[in-house]
């Protein structure tokens, strides 16, 4: 890793279930040390039971020193969340759901070294349920949060509408990384603008599994059609995610780095 920025930021990919918090208590001290990393994001949003997110999940992750959770489309699944939703500024939802809607997706931090950080959580609208333009919500938040530096969850299906978010936002926020698909992607870079981009910072849970869930069950589901019953995988917990390297004084990046670490070792792949 090109480590020439004074900031390290680590986004954890999409948390699922009790493997995935699994491996974010294990792994994620040890990565952070390793990586000297000065503010940890991960998403949430199907931390709780493979679907969805609780206050208590919600606390046991920053418990383990992640500083911000952001989510997606699977915030509204555990209804007893969205009463906290207004009242947690660690946790944040997509901002751009119509207004009135519980929680918001952005909010601005600062870490031990007194650095200011922005957080907006955005989802896509392609292949998922159409709510408000998210090109436009960020270019209004940014309006807000100039002085921040900003790092971005585009939560989306398609890859064309995160790399097209990737480009819109270069040269206006040190880092665009996306979430959902639980796939990491292996196009990380840094945009000419200096905004670290990748397009999915892949699944922190159980990797014997079709993307965190159990895989016999999703297999019976694609061979006859038939909605049933979907658990959590239970082996191979694995920690998927990015560290951004940021240079504070210009507010870019200037380096962004892929992490897979499993917690057990001799896993299939
Ligand atoms: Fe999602």
């Amino acid at each position: 890793m090109q480590n020439r920025g004074d900031l390290n930021v680590l986004f954890v990919g999409d948390v699922v279930g009790h493997q995935g918090r699994r491996a974010v208590a294990g792994l994620l001290p040890g990565l952070q040390r390793e990586f000297g990393i000065d503010f940890t994001i991960a998403n949430c949003e199907n931390a709780a039971g493979g679907f969805g997110v609780t206050k208590t999940v919600a606390d046991e992750l920053l418990s383990c020193g992640i500083d911000v959770l952001t989510s997606g489309n699977h915030i509204w699944d555990k209804r007893e969340m969205v009463p906290f939703l207004d009242s947690m500024d660690m946790l944040l939802r997509p901002h751009n759901y119509p207004p009135g809607v519980p929680g918001r997706g952005c909010g601005v931090y600062r870490t031990g070294n007194d650095l200011k950080i922005g957080v907006i959580n955005l989802q896509g609208r392609v292949f998922m349920r159409p709510i408000d333009c998210p090109f436009r919500v960020a270019d209004m938040l940014l309006e807000q949060i100039q002085d921040a530096i900003v790092i971005v969850d585009i939560h989306a299906e398609a890859t064309s509408e995160k790399i097209a978010m990737g480009w819109y936002l270069d040269g206006r926020v040190a880092a665009v990384v996306g979430s959902h698909t639980h796939v990491q992607t292996a196009d990380e870079c840094v945009l000419p603008g200096g905004a670290a981009y990748i397009t999915d910072a892949g699944m922190t849970g159980s990797f014997d599994s079709v993307i965190g869930i159990e895989k016999e069950a999703i297999i019976n589901r694609f061979l006859t059609g038939i909605p049933n019953r979907f658990d959590q995988a239970r082996e191979d917990a694995r920690l998927s995610g990015v560290v951004i390297s940021i240079e504070s004084k210009s507010r870019k990046a200037v380096g962004i780095t892929r992490v897979i670490r499993p917690m057990e070792t001799g896993s299939y792949r």
